[in-house]
């Protein structure tokens, strides 16, 4: 199949690098000689046919730059039958010979409604929640990841100067992978998971008198958002132990902010691969990262698979929060 004229969107909750991928598959477009459009605002552009022509010049200065210059949504008429016909509508209409899908597991199953439907897309995977479960690697995670660890480190200061005990929601929608990376590089008191049922008394109580008997006068523990609010987790800290902890919601800082080198290049590489994929008139795909490689797999079989907390992280977290 010839491909002459593309899109690319971004869509769901925005993830530090998109830009860079966006940018990634312009350059490779224009690199094959191929047109390529930006549809904004995620699907919703592609109902409302929303879209704008990029060129080397439009995305130039962008592989810097948190956010992403598409916009984003989470589009609820696309999820209506009719929302979706509009949708193939105008890539007919304009001649969309394929489509770069840049976002989460939503995104993804968007994707896969327009390839059942007859249009070719592929999909890179982009959020802070790395919890995309057929790739290591998610866009944005690295940042997000480093942007907590920068927030906690300072956080850490006012906290040994006052002897206090802080409680941190990190971040991850249902997901713990944010907050255990996180609490293992901030060397957390306790790290609380979504996947990890929690015993209040054993994972907090007993981890912080230890801390204690062993001559520690702060203490950090990092939250998982899906495993409950930090305000509650304070509450019951304050309850059974003769402390005043003090909340922090990390929030949408994790989101915004400049991109590591790691994410503005794997994003780059995920986009130069969609683009060749398309070429080779691949579809229904998800470009991700297994064993250290790009490789891709069908977005039926990635929606699939269960994404773990790594047991070897659970083993580092207890020897570290055990002493
Ligand atoms: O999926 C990314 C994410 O940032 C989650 O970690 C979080 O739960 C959610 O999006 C927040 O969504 P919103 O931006 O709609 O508040």
């Amino acid at each position: 199949m010839s491909v002459k004229r593309i899109g690319v969107l971004t869509s769901g909750g925005d993830a530090p690098g998109m830009n860079a991928a966006v940018r990634s598959v312009v350059r490779t477009a224009m690199f094959h000689g191929i047109e390529c459009y930006g549809i904004r605002r995620g699907y919703n552009g592609l109902i409302s046919g929303d879209l704008i022509r990029l060129d080397e010049k439009s995305i130039s200065h962008t592989i810097n730059r948190g956010g992403t210059i598409l916009y984003t949504a989470r589009s609820k008429e696309f999820m209506t039958e009719e929302g979706q016909q509009k949708a193939v509508s105008t890539c007919k209409f304009l001649g969309l010979d394929g489509i770069v899908a840049i976002g989460g597991d939503g995104t993804f199953r968007g994707a896969r409604a327009l390839s059942k439907r007859g249009v070719n897309v592929i999909c890179i995977p982009a959020t802070i929640d790395n919890d995309i479960s057929c790739t290591n690697y998610s866009i944005g995670f690295d940042t997000a990841a480093n942007t907590a660890i920068e927030c906690i480190d300072r956080l850490r200061d006012t906290m040994q100067s006052h002897e206090r005990c802080s409680v941190v929601e990190v971040m991850g929608r249902n997901a713990g992978f944010l907050a255990m990376y996180v609490g293992l590089a901030v060397g957390a008191t306790a790290v609380l998971v979504p996947e990890k049922p929690i015993d209040f008394e054993k994972d907090v109580i007993e981890k912080i008198r230890r801390a204690r008997f062993n001559g520690f006068t702060h203490y950090m523990i990092v939250v998982a958002e899906g495993s409950g609010s930090a305000a509650d987790i304070a509450s019951k800290i304050k309850e059974a132990i003769d402390l005043d902890p003090r909340v922090t919601v990390l929030g949408h800082i994790q989101r915004g902010g400049v991109p590591t080198g790691r994410d503005r290049v794997n994003a780059t590489k995920m986009g130069y691969l969609a683009v060749e994929m398309l070429l080779q008139g691949k579809t229904n795909r998800i470009v991700c990262t297994k064993d250290g490689h790009f490789t891709d797999v069908a977005i039926d079989d990635g929606l699939g698979m269960e994404r773990r907390i790594q047991d070897i992280e659970v083993e580092v977290l207890a020897a570290m929060t055990g002493v």
